[in-house]
């Protein structure tokens, strides 16, 4: 018997990712039969009401075709229950341990899906009604903290109360198909390994751009930018699995071992290096796929003056033998041209050319892996142009994993939360990985806080600030789109 009970169960996150992945597991028969689900917030509900919000969110954001399953819905709706909390009233932690049958004997998985301010006293609280033994989880929401400091206060406080091997802390970008397939790829072929270092690499170029803006969290994303909401996690999580050297097997800890050593070995930027090897913007009112949209400071909860990022480019470099030297171009950003979120490995020019000058200036060999919107794996090469004579072009070995396998695709969150309830932490980030993902934006965030005039502004629709091309062409190099 499994009880999940998901704190924040009311929340916009709950309706978008959780409540869905959720369902779509149980669809999938991927849940126990005696499960039992608990809505957990501070609003005074009942089952009810609380039931009535889950099947709204499935409406509205599964991707299942819940017309078609009214039953499985029923049955969904039949192990649903609310209960209030408030974290800071004990009675409300006496009232949900007696709702949840035998803590001790039954896996227990608890999703705060909150503000990082309640993780500790949700869990103080949780521990005190002992409802936190050895067979319960906790997975704790992103962002983790504000900054170095606050992150390692939340974990030394959470591991009052729990062991480290209890502690989930959700990277939804871990959970995608492709990460794991980016293990596979490195690590399960022989042809990448021998050329994956500095000496074949020219860089390494990590975008993830998004078309939405802030949608209804102005007030939140306010106080956290885009650094905060996806560099120091997203960002540097995909860094650190490109990055990594292979590790000795695929227990969690081996890998996180070698994802922490990356992300150790990031150059922390002096307040300069600041300023020349990261670019900030925020969106301005324009078009995104021909519909206008409005500008960020304009968007609600957001102040009219607001100085907070919506983009960030960053030209990190890794010091260790196997990347000195080699550029790890990030970049995120709202309101931009398009969605995706890809990684491409550029790969050095061959050193001379059998085929005369004017081909020797196509563009290099390249690797590109996306994540979304499409699933693939593109190897773009040099070919002969059918026809006399020779001449080149680029061609493309293509991947297409839709193609490819027929196989149900797994969401994100879907994954992570059957992951979490099997006790599986390979997906999840490690504390120190946190902290040392956190030792490097701090510098950043500094940096920024005292120069107000390095936000540029960019026009909503766009691929973000000029000054982010120019960050890769100082470098002779450009972004993907650029091409
Ligand atoms: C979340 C951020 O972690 O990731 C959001 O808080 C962002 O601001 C989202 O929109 C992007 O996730 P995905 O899976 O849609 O690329």
């Amino acid at each position: 018997m499994t009880t999940f009970v998901l704190f924040g169960g009311t929340g916009d996150l709950a309706k978008r990712k959780i409540i869905p992945a959720l369902y779509s597991a149980f669809l999938n028969g991927r849940l126990d039969k005696n499960f039992a689900f608990y809505g957990a917030a501070r609003e005074q509900i009942g089952d009810d009401e609380f039931r009535k919000r889950v099947s709204a969110a499935i409406a509205q954001y599964s991707k299942a075709d819940v017309l078609n399953t009214p039953e499985k819905l029923d049955a969904f709706l039949a192990m649903t229950f609310y209960t209030k909390i408030d974290a800071r009233v004990d009675a409300d932690f006496a009232q949900l341990k007696s709702s949840i049958a035998s803590p001790d004997t039954q896996s227990t998985l608890f999703y705060l899906a909150t503000g990082p301010d309640l993780f500790v006293p949700i869990v103080k609280q949780l521990s005190e009604h002992q409802l936190v033994g050895k067979l319960a989880r906790v997975v704790v929401e992103k962002p983790l903290g504000r900054d170095a400091t606050s992150a390692r206060e939340i974990n030394q406080a959470l591991r009052v109360y729990l062991q480290e091997n209890q502690i989930y802390r959700i990277d939804h970008y871990l959970g995608k198909e492709m990460v794991q397939n980016l293990l596979a790829l490195r690590f399960a072929n022989l042809f990448l390994e021998p050329l994956w270092n500095r000496t074949w690499i020219k860089d390494v170029q990590i975008s993830i751009s998004e078309q939405v803006g802030v949608e209804s969290r102005g007030d939140f994303y306010d106080h956290t930018g885009a650094l905060r909401d996806m560099v120091q996690n997203h960002l540097l999580q995909l860094l650190s699995i490109v990055a990594m050297e292979p590790p000795v097997n695929s227990a969690p800890d081996s890998i996180r071992d070698e994802k922490v050593k990356v992300l150790h070995a990031l150059h922390k930027f002096t307040p300069d290096e600041v300023a020349k090897k990261t670019v900030r913007g925020q969106y301005r009112a324009g078009a995104v796929d021909g519909q206008a949209v409005i500008g960020y400071q304009n968007e609600p909860g957001v102040p009219a003056h607001s100085r907070t990022e919506t983009f960030v480019a960053i030209r990190a470099e890794i010091d260790n033998w196997r990347w000195a030297g080699v550029p790890f171009y990030l970049r995120t950003g709202k309101r931009m041209a398009s969605r995706s979120a890809e990684i491409t490995i550029n790969f050095k020019q061959i050193p001379y050319s059998i085929f005369g000058g004017n081909q020797r200036n196509l563009r290099s060999n390249r690797l590109v892996i996306s994540l979304q919107p499409e699933e693939s794996v593109e190897l773009f090469l040099k070919a002969k142009e059918p026809g006399e004579g020779i001449r080149l072009s680029d061609v493309m070995l293509n991947l297409d994993f839709a193609e490819a396998s027929t196989s149900r695709r797994v969401e994100a969150y879907e994954r992570l939360l059957l992951d979490a309830m099997h006790g599986d932490l390979t997906l999840f980030v490690r504390d120190d990985e946190l902290s040392a993902a956190w030792d490097y934006v701090d510098p950043i965030m500094t940096t920024w806080q005292n120069d107000a005039e390095g936000l540029k502004s960019y026009i909503a629709g766009s691929w973000g600030p000029a000054a982010s091309s120019y960050l890769l062409a100082q470098h002779g190099s450009s972004w993907g789109e650029e091409f």
